[in-house]
């Protein structure tokens, strides 16, 4: 089967030009802090993190600072992300981020070259993809996952058919509106395709602004 590779709308991905090339989302600033609070419970004491969408570089450079015990490899489909996610780690002079490096998480074969890891982790990409994408990013990550291994999933989510604030509902229309074959799933959905990818998933925590983030584990 071919790539898929879906240009998400640049509403939903707002990374600015900052200084020496570092891009900077909003977004990213806000909500790391609160992320990296509730990942605390499931990062594990050591080995290796793949982070999927990593964006900026923004988030990795947090996680690897709050984690040192970890070896961070951010990802990303963009470029101009990666460009900006090395200069984010350079400047960050932390020695446990690898160098960013290219990953269509939508494919349907990308788990074969990064097998064994401890934790992939991902915010923020399952509602910019359609629901085929989504189950090829959760069955890849359960096959690149270690035994032991955890899944860590941030973002916002329906809860069954319905949309845990009105802001959620009027993002998911903005969505589909360039593009129906996008928007919010229902977390039972990333749960149900954890399940048969023969992941365990944990009952979802809940995040500041509606979001959740999605623990599951693979035995
Ligand atoms: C909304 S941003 C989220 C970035 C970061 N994870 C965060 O939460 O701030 C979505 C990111 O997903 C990346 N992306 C989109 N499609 C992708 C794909 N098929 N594979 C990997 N990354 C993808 C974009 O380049 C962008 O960096």
């Amino acid at each position: 089967m071919s790539p898929i590779q879906r240009k998400p709308p640049n509403t939903a991905s707002v990374a600015i030009p900052g200084d020496n090339g570092k891009l900077h989302a909003p977004s990213a600033a806000r909500n790391v802090a609160a992320i990296v609070d509730a990942i605390s419970a499931f990062v594990p004491d050591e080995g290796t993190a793949l982070e999927i969408a990593s964006g900026t570089g923004q988030h990795v450079v947090r996680y690897a600072e709050a984690f040192p015990n970890i070896v961070w490899q951010p990802t990303d489909i963009d470029t101009d992300r990666l460009k900006s996610i090395a200069i984010w780690t350079l400047d960050s002079d932390l020695s446990n981020i690898q160098k960013p490096e290219l990953l269509n998480a939508t494919s349907d074969s990308w788990s074969p070259t990064w097998l064994g890891q401890n934790l992939i982790i991902l915010s923020n990409l399952l509602h910019l993809i359609s629901e085929r994408e989504a189950m090829n990013v959760i069955t890849q990550s359960a096959k690149a996952l270690a035994s032991g291994g955890v899944s860590l999933i941030y973002g916002p989510f329906l809860r069954g058919a319905d949309f845990a604030s009105e802001g959620d509902q009027k993002f998911h229309e903005s969505l589909q509106f360039k593009d129906s074959e996008i928007g919010y799933k229902s977390y039972q959905f990333v749960q149900n395709a954890q399940t048969d990818s023969g992941l365990i998933p944990l009952e979802p925590i809940p995040m500041p602004s509606s979001n959740l983030l999605l623990v599951a584990r693979k035995p």
